[in-house]
């Protein structure tokens, strides 16, 4: 709103002011008649190919009126999907494919299961196993707590370990999670869009539960019992973001512990990418890796100044657009800009290893038998570290996920915060006849922040009074929270910002909910 208002002002001065050169430049600028606006996005990832989606339902190319809009999405990669890839296990596709980054959202992110829905894909579980015996906490010594897979009997005992802060957690989760799926979801057209994160979390409701650590909210602020904290919602936070609840804020603990029940796509997540960007109708450049994006300003057909883009790649082909979109994280994307926001409180991220294995697992490693052996291993973290060599937890998650009953072997997905060497694994297994190790900078390191300007921002240039274009910066909202549906709503965001900066003087067709009913 704040920059809407500043046009509006200007306009109105350039009116009613005798003469300034610089006032008579603006409203030529300002009052350039609608025409098709292209727009570039980087990165075919959750945030770029939602992007392309909206972008496509935002300015229809069926729609009488309104700004005309074409799109170019640029991905490095030869594939979509981003941090949501698959694998073939064992490098045959026939034994199935594997998750190897973004693994699993919930019934409530409604985009992706909107999106599954639309694009006629099926849900499925996790894991596909003949058995399911859930959750062992692991310290290095013992399980301190394990579930066995008769919900009745976990449910007694989670309730028997952690009482009364289990009962009221929940309660208290699904309060926050409803009234930020209400403020979410359920805003239609007049949503104002956010030009920074800081407005996005008071929009959101969010700033209170960013600004301090998850142990520090839970057990000081909220009184939950100390057991409860360092056992169960760090054992979630640690499997969810490796991080662990004296470090990560409450926002990223609370997203963590509403993970479970979750599902996946049936044969990748990446698909409902694939399906974002082919439905958008953008083109679609894979393998394109932009390097640069700078500002030039042009004169178009009838003689007024354009302030645009243009973006190169690292073939040197340069093409020009009215607005880019950078749908990557900023470090990663490694491109060279001119705008003096753009390195504003970078963000390190966390990495992870993945490892996948086939193997025979050996479950005397946890002093187990086969079929005594929890499905899902998470180490305890701080402060209990001291049972494991040098205070150092080898792996953060041990998750079996399918079974090959011809050749009595599984399928186990490790995450760890350095690799797992060949004499490290040579413990955990009998047999290994494939071992797949990825390396990701996974996600941004979750700590709260205090002040506003310790957020990246959102416009990285343009978008002010002297041009409706400009340079966006949709994982500006990952430092906040990193998951696939979040990038989906930063994204759509972000094409708010192109409503709100281009149907101004024209009328275009309402937006609602992004999904293209125009309603
Ligand atoms: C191991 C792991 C597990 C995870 N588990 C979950 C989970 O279970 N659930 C969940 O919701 N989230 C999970 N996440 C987080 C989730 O993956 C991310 O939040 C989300 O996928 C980010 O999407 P994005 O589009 O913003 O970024 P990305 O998926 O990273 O997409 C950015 C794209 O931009 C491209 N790009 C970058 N620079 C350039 C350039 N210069 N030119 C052209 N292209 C460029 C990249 O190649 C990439 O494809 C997990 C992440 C990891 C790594
Ligand atoms: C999901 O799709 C339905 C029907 O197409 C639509 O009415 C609803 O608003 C969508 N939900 C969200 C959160 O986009
Ligand atoms: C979804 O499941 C149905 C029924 O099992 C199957 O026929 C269909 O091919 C599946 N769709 C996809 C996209 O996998
Ligand atoms: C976080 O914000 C809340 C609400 O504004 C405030 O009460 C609390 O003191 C803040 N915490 C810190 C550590 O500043
Ligand atoms: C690029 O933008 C800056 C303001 O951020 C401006 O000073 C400069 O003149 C612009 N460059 C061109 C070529 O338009």
């Amino acid at each position: 709103m704040r920059i809407v208002y500043s046009a509006l002002l200007a306009c109105i001065l350039a009116l009613i002011l005798p003469l300034p050169h610089a006032a008579d430049y603006q409203q030529t600028v300002l009052s350039a008649p609608p025409r098709e606006k292209r727009v570039a996005i980087i990165g075919g990832g959750a945030a770029g190919t939602s992007a392309a989606f909206w972008l496509k339902n935002a300015f229809p190319a069926t729609a009488k009126s309104g700004v005309r809009v074409s799109t170019t999405l640029y991905e490095r990669n030869n594939y979509l999907g981003g941090r949501s890839t698959v694998i073939p296990i064992k490098d045959d596709p026939e034994l199935g494919l594997f998750e190897l980054g973004a693994s699993i959202f919930i019934e409530r992110n409604y985009n992706l299961i909107n999106a599954t829905r639309r694009f006629n894909l099926n849900l499925t579980g996790l894991t596909e196993l003949p058995f399911e015996r859930g959750l062992g906490i692991w310290d290095g010594k013992d399980f301190l707590f394990e579930e066995s897979g008769n919900k009745y009997w976990d449910v007694a005992k989670l309730l028997w370990r952690y009482g009364y802060s289990l009962i009221r957690f929940n309660n208290h989760l699904e309060s926050i999670i409803n009234r930020f799926a209400d403020l979410v979801y359920h805003g239609k057209d007049n949503v104002s869009p956010f030009y920074d994160v800081d407005t996005a979390l008071g929009q959101f409701g969010l700033e209170t539960l960013l600004n301090e650590t998850s142990s520090h909210y839970l057990e000081k602020r909220h009184g939950y019992a100390g057991l409860f904290v360092h056992e169960l919602i760090q054992t979630a936070t640690r499997a969810n973001y490796g991080q662990d609840v004296h470090l990560l804020h409450s926002f990223g603990a609370l997203v963590s512990m509403a993970a479970s029940g979750a599902w996946a796509t049936e044969g990748g997540n990446y698909q409902i990418f694939e399906q974002f960007a082919y439905r958008s109708g953008a083109d679609i450049k894979l393998g394109s890796t932009v390097v640069s994006i700078h500002n030039t300003t042009e004169v178009d057909e009838n003689g007024h100044y354009i302030k645009n883009y243009v973006v190169t790649t690292e073939d040197g082909t340069d093409g020009v657009y009215d607005a880019v979109l950078l749908a990557s994280p900023m470090h990663l994307a490694g491109i060279d800009m001119p705008f003096p926001n753009a390195d504003q409180a970078p963000r390190e991220y966390h990495t992870v290893h993945v490892t996948v294995i086939a193997g025979v697992i050996d479950p005397s490693y946890f002093g187990r038998t086969a079929d005594t052996m929890p499905t899902l291993v998470v180490t305890t973290g701080d402060p209990l570290t001291s049972n494991f060599e040098n205070g150092e937890q080898p792996f953060t998650t041990f998750g079996i996920h399918k079974y090959f009953e011809d050749t009595g072997e599984y399928v186990v997905k490790m995450f760890s915060s350095k690799a797992m060497s060949d004499s490290e694994l040579d413990k955990l297994f009998i047999s290994r006849s494939w071992t797949y190790r990825k390396e990701w900078q996974a996600f941004p390191k979750l700590f709260p922040v205090i002040e506003a300007k310790e957020w990246p921002p959102v416009v990285l240039h343009g978008f002010d009074d002297d041009s409706n274009n400009g340079v966006l910066y949709v994982n500006a909202f990952e430092s906040c929270i990193s998951t696939m549906e979040t990038e989906t709503l930063a994204s759509k965001n972000a094409i708010r910002i192109l409503r709100d900066q281009w149907c101004q003087d024209t009328s275009c067709v309402p937006f609602g909910d992004g999904w293209g009913d125009n309603v």
